[in-house]
């Protein structure tokens, strides 16, 4: 896995693919507590239609982070890794916390950007009960690390009878959010509470937007993501079912089909 320094983090990413003539690349950001393989399965599907890269954003999977980070400085950090990559014009897609990422960056990277895709995330803020919520988390991985954060998260994370009918993915993903560090949970939380609301800004963005989200997700509800999808002037829904909170890892063809029909209708067309 290649990876690149910025800021003094060591960042390392999947690049797979090729950019194709009018079919920007495709930067895809994991959630939270989570790394880049929540994507790899999409990605694969995706690396015959355009070039794809696959970060593990500073502090989580293979990546280092040095000091603290927000939403908006890992906003900042993925325009740079796009520039060292020499993307060109690219479309990024965010898993949750990496739709909060995406929406930032959505502010301010100006003519690069092509598209935005939200995955199982929401644009406003958290509310005071959110963030009491985030200031206990932080109070637990303090004190009993990330297990104690993966027993709270692990099962709401994927559709109601996952346990039942897709114990492989429940396994993967547990073993991801096992992976993270609890110093990087820590800061994440941190990042997450204080984050901006993006409702407005959503309202306001013209570029191709398209909503993908599990229609059985137990953290963040489906009407949420469809709100968004009907506020953005050029927005897209598209609800997967049979899938929860981590769509892409329970239903990577479905989610690897909508996206690519968007890259090749909504955005080569628009190119
Ligand atoms: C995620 O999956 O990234 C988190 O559930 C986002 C959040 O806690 O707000």
């Amino acid at each position: 896995m290649p990876s690149l320094v910025i800021d003094r983090s060591n960042v390392h990413y999947e690049d797979l693919g090729d950019a194709r003539p009018g079919v920007p690349a495709l930067v895809l950001l994991h959630g939270f507590p989570l790394d880049g393989r929540v994507w790899m399965s999409v990605a694969e599907q995706l690396k015959s239609k355009t070039r794809v890269i696959v970060p593990d954003l500073p502090g989580f999977g293979r990546s280092s982070v040095s000091g603290e980070f927000s939403i908006e400085s890992l906003a900042d950090d993925v325009e740079t890794i796009a520039a060292r990559l020499r993307t060109g014009p690219f479309v990024v897609a965010g898993l949750s916390m990496g739709g909060y990422i995406a929406l930032a960056l959505s502010e301010h990277s100006g003519s690069m950007l092509r598209g935005l895709i939200l995955t199982n995330t929401r644009s406003s803020a958290d509310d005071e009960a959110g963030k009491q919520k985030r200031n206990s988390m932080i109070e637990i991985v303090k004190a009993r690390g990330t297990p104690a954060i993966v027993d709270l998260m692990l099962p709401n994370a994927l559709e109601p009878d996952a346990a039942q009918k897709k114990g492989e993915v429940v396994r993967q993903l547990k073993s991801i959010m096992l992976d993270c560090p609890p110093r990087t949970i820590e800061m994440a939380l941190g990042a997450m509470r204080d984050r901006s609301d993006y409702t407005e800004h959503l309202s306001k963005l013209t570029i191709p937007v398209l909503v993908v989200h599990g229609s059985a997700d137990m953290i963040m509800p489906v009407h949420i993501a469809q709100k968004m999808a009907e506020r953005a002037r050029n927005g897209t829904f598209a609800p997967i079912p049979n899938a929860g909170h981590i769509s892409t890892m329970e239903q990577p063809d479905a989610v690897a089909d909508v996206i690519g029909n968007f890259l090749l209708t909504r955005i080569g067309a628009s190119s």
